[in-house]
C-alpha cells in the first residue's frame, strides 16, 4: 500500500455496531508511540452500541449513521470532511455498498472471528463448535465487495476444546483478535 499522506499518523475511523472491545484495543494501540494510525473518528450504525462509551472515554469524535442506502453518500462526505484516510471495521454489522468500498479502495480493513476463507458470515463460533473443528481463529483482511473475501493481512489460530461453549470460545478468540488487529495494522504500514 502506498503512503497515504505526509503526516506522521494516518487519520483513521473505526466503524462499530456493538460492544467495542476491538475499538477499545485499537484506541489503546493508536495511543502508543509506534502506532502508524491515529483514531480520529468512531462511527456506529447503532446509537445504543456500548462501544460508543470508549469514544467518549478517550474524547474521540463519534457519529451515528444508520447506513441506509441513501445515507452512505452522507457518510462518505463526512469521512472526507474529517480527512479520514483509513477505516477499520470492528464488529460493524452492516454491509458496505460497492460504491462505498470503491471510494476507499484498499483503505478499509475488517476483523472476522474465523480462519477465513472458512466460516464467512455470521454465527462463526456456533458453526465451528457444531462441526467439531479443532482449530479456529481470527482474520484481518481488506474489505472488497464480496463478504469476508478480501485479501488476508494476518491470521491467528485458536484451539477449540471439546468442552468449549459459545462463551468460552468467543472469549479465547477475542483475546487473539486483540493481539492480531494491531499487528495487522503495523504490518500494513511497516514500510512507510
Ligand atoms: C468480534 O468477534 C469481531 O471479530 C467480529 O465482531 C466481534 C466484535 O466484538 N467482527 P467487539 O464489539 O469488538 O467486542
Amino acid at each position: 500500500m502506498k503512503k497515504l499522506s505526509g503526516q506522521t499518523k494516518i487519520k483513521t475511523a473505526v466503524f462499530i455496531s456493538g460492544t467495542g472491545s476491538n475499538l477499545n484495543n485499537l484506541i489503546r494501540f493508536s495511543l502508543t508511540k509506534n502506532s502508524p494510525i491515529k483514531i480520529c473518528l468512531v462511527i456506529s450504525n447503532n446509537s445504543k452500541a456500548k462501544g460508543l462509551d470508549f469514544a467518549k472515554k478517550f474524547k474521540i469524535k463519534k457519529k451515528i449513521f444508520r447506513f441506509h442506502k441513501n445515507e452512505e453518500k452522507l457518510v462518505i462526505r463526512y469521512l472526507i470532511k474529517n480527512k479520514i484516510e483509513f477505516i477499520c471495521l470492528a464488529g460493524f454489522m452492516k454491509i458496505l455498498s460497492k460504491n462505498f468500498i470503491n471510494k476507499f479502495k484498499g483503505k478499509i480493513i475488517n476483523i472476522h472471528p474465523s480462519l477465513l476463507p472458512k466460516y464467512k458470515g455470521l454465527n462463526t463460533h456456533y458453526r465451528v463448535i457444531k462441526n467439531r473443528e479443532k482449530i479456529t481463529g481470527c482474520t484481518i483482511h481488506y474489505v472488497n465487495s464480496r463478504l469476508d473475501s478480501g485479501k488476508i493481512i494476518l491470521q491467528k489460530k485458536v484451539k477449540v476444546f471439546k468442552n468449549d461453549t459459545l462463551i468460552t470460545l468467543k472469549k479465547r478468540v477475542l483475546k487473539q483478535e486483540h493481539i492480531a488487529y494491531p499487528l495487522a495494522i503495523a504490518k500494513i504500514f511497516a514500510n512507510l
